[in-house]
């Protein structure tokens, strides 16, 4: 079928307008972006597109889960390139709501606590990063009532806690990771990444390289792991490392020294003005 031949998808901007749409449907799949869409969330729709038949996607830079200091005034935000990604992919809904829409009521004094791990790691860096992220998820949960909603396990933090939150709050709706997209570098993509310039976008390989570095020495257990992914990070001047862990992938808490088995390796840096973030699964031995 050609896109000419694809009904373009139907947009919804009020929580009104998305429940009477979605009412009665039992095959809702979400896929919660913040739009400026690229490979990585192409993935997750086409996963999405598989699961179920009335997949939305919505697209809302939530200012929720913005620091007072970052970059909310500056995020990509190209709704109508996005659409027209959305409609050559099938997406049959876009919820796209402003701002107003999604908090009405200016200050918002209801919030998800993301809990002691929510303030580790990314949500040290970034306070409130992960309240911010859980209660917009949950509201959109709550909106659409999918029965399936899609994440990338490029944020394997979120992810963590989405369904910590999901399994905490007894929601019914069953959460699909889709493996991260990266470029021909090995760069993970990341709607940041568009804040590269060439020098940084050079440099930004060598996140991955660190991680693979460090898959690389699991069997000689973490002090391996982490000596292996610094020294890949060594000679890269612009890669300003934030943070890099290595955690137990079922409580998100730093993995024991001697700790065997499977771990996921966590890695933020800044490249220039831009902050990345990344992780890998491993198998620890040793
Ligand atoms: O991962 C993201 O893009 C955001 O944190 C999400 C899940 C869309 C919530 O704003």
């Amino acid at each position: 079928m050609t896109e000419n031949m694809i009904a373009r998808p139907v947009i919804l901007e009020t929580v009104a307008g998305a429940r009477s749409a979605l009412s009665g449907r039992n095959d809702v799949v979400l896929v919660p972006t913040m739009g400026a869409l690229h490979a990585g969330h192409v993935a997750l729709v086409e996963r999405a597109l598989e699961l179920g038949q009335s997949v939305v996607v919505s697209i809302f830079v939530n200012p929720l889960q913005f620091g007072p200091t970052e970059d909310l005034d500056v995020y990509p935000r190209h709704l109508d390139e996005d659409i027209d990604k959305l409609h050559a992919l099938g997406v049959p809904f876009v919820f796209a709501p402003s701002v107003e829409e999604m908090y009405p009521s200016g200050t918002v004094q209801t919030k998800i606590s993301a809990g002691s791990v929510g303030g580790m790691y990314e949500g040290r860096s970034r306070p409130g990063l992960f309240d911010g992220a859980l209660t917009v998820v949950a509201k959109l949960l709550n909106i659409m009532h999918p029965s399936t909603v899609v994440f990338g396990q490029k944020d394997a933090q979120q992810v963590f806690l989405v369904r910590r939150m999901i399994g905490d709050l007894n929601i019914p709706v069953a959460v699909e990771v889709v493996d991260t997209v990266r470029d021909e570098n090995g760069l993970a993509l990341s709607s940041r990444n568009s804040f590269l310039d060439g020098r940084e976008l050079h440099a930004a390989r060598a996140l991955s390289q660190a991680l693979e570095a460090a898959s690389s020495s699991a069997d000689g257990g973490i002090d391996a792991v982490l000596a292996a992914a610094q020294g890949a990070l060594m000679g890269e001047p612009l890669v300003q490392l934030d943070y890099l862990k290595v955690v137990n992938p079922d409580t998100f808490l730093p993995s024991d020294d001697g700790a065997r088995g499977p771990a996921v390796v966590l890695i933020a840096a800044r490249v220039g003005n831009t902050r990345l973030i990344d992780n890998e699964r491993i198998v620890l031995a040793g």
